[in-house]
């Protein structure tokens, strides 16, 4: 079966230095299968439009194509009502979102935001922005030395002052998987909200997000076979109606006069101007795609090469693994000590091998690990273990060539 899927991707045919490509970048974005390359396409070629605008033929079937797009994210996630699904440009959007709406109502001097130690710079820096315009502050989830959350001291954090927890559900530099689900249930019973940043989380994991119960759920098409430029924004129905609006323009209103302009129900209020349809239909067709092969089949296949890769790469004598957690995604930090990581990533790029680099936008939680950033392999459904075995013959090679 992976075989097959492999063969959807068309940019992995290719060769890179003159060597077959091997694409171990998905965390940092995945790439994309024929059926969202050909649905955006077709879009363009045949409905493209502007939405809730017109009466005419076209805007109408875009609308349709676009509202159906937020109904196949509902049922993705699971949300309880698809006005709860506002489309925006990816995480980043729609963490920013939430900071500055929740800052501008729901944040005074001294009030206090529960990030962790592992948090990507978008899940920080939003919030630094909220406490500059609050006088609010800022505390963090230490962890331990394999990457997991303290959750005793994630408890001692809570105060009377405690307005949001915002963390990640996995780490994109250190793949470890948080228990959410109890740290959500924790901060709900001191009354706090919570923000899940599913960047990550949304492939490697799934969610349910009226399971887990988070108060936000964000994530972005592009680590997620879609295209880039489209993201989502999940809030609770009660939540969004609180939040006053993002960002002003056409779409989010009533009513306007230069008197008084009334907003528009959910989730238009927080959509203005003109949305990326086409990303939104490409995001629809690659929920179909995993939708088909089963999410849990890609989440199980890819643990069978984290595992695999973990088992070879132990035996290069000079590596060290950064991020060990025993509840982990197809994510693996490393070094090769003592070479910087950019020697290595440039040497085996070299190879064919495409892999990160640096501090992976979480600097602070870099800083706390004393390294200035690791080497990081992050799989997808369409990697193999001949792959694998490839990759590290690359690092073995590159060990001797910086030796
Ligand atoms: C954990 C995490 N949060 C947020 C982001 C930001 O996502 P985007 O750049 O798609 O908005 C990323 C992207 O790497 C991520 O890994």
């Amino acid at each position: 079966m992976m075989k097959h899927i492999r063969d959807q991707f068309p940019i992995l045919q290719q060769q890179v230095h003159n060597k077959p490509l091997i694409y171990f970048d998905n965390a940092a974005s995945s790439q994309k299968p024929s059926c969202v390359i050909q649905a955006v396409k077709t879009y363009y070629e045949s409905i493209n439009s502007n939405v809730h605008r017109g009466i005419h033929h076209l805007s109408q079937l875009a609308t349709d194509a676009y509202e159906q797009a937020r109904q196949q994210v509902q049922t993705f996630i699971h949300a309880q009502h698809s006005h709860e699904i506002v489309f925006t440009r990816g995480t980043t959007e729609s963490i920013n979102l939430v900071a500055a709406c929740f800052s501008r109502d729901f944040l005074k001097p001294g009030d206090e935001i529960i990030l962790s130690m592992m948090e990507h710079h978008s899940n920080i820096v939003p919030w630094q922005l909220a406490c500059q315009q609050s006088q609010a502050v800022i505390k963090v989830i230490p962890m331990n030395e394999k990457g997991e959350l303290l959750m005793d001291a994630y408890h001692k954090l809570f105060s009377d002052k405690t307005k949001i927890v915002a963390i990640t559900q996995t780490s994109n530099t250190l793949g470890t998987i948080n228990p959410i689900k109890e740290m959500i249930s924790y901060a709900h019973s001191r009354n706090v909200p919570v923000l899940i940043d599913g960047a990550q989380g949304i492939k490697s994991c799934g969610i349910d997000v009226q399971e887990v119960d988070c108060d936000f759920y964000c994530f972005s098409g592009h680590k997620l076979y879609a295209p880039m430029g489209i993201g989502i924004l999940y809030g609770k129905e009660a939540w969004l109606d609180k939040l006053p609006p993002y960002q002003g323009g056409g779409d989010m209103i009533k009513e306007v006069s230069f008197a008084k302009t009334t907003f528009n129900d959910l989730p238009f209020k927080f959509e203005a101007g003109t949305p990326n349809v086409g990303g939104a239909i490409g995001l629809q067709q690659a929920l179909l795609f995993i939708e088909i092969y089963g999410h849990q089949n890609f989440i199980q296949y890819e643990k069978e090469l984290l595992d695999y890769a973990i088992s070879q790469m132990k035996s290069i004598e000079n590596i060290r693994f950064i991020g060990t957690a025993s509840h982990k995604s197809a994510v693996i930090s490393f070094l090769l000590e003592p070479h910087h990581p950019t020697d290595v990533g440039t040497l085996i790029d070299f190879m064919g091998v495409a892999v990160r680099t640096g501090h992976h936008c979480t600097q602070p939680l870099m800083d706390h690990l004393g390294i200035p950033g690791t080497i990081r392999a992050s799989f997808a459904p369409y990697n193999t273990k001949e792959e694998i075995d490839y990759f590290v013959h690359a690092l073995r090679t590159a060990n001797k060539m910086l030796a």
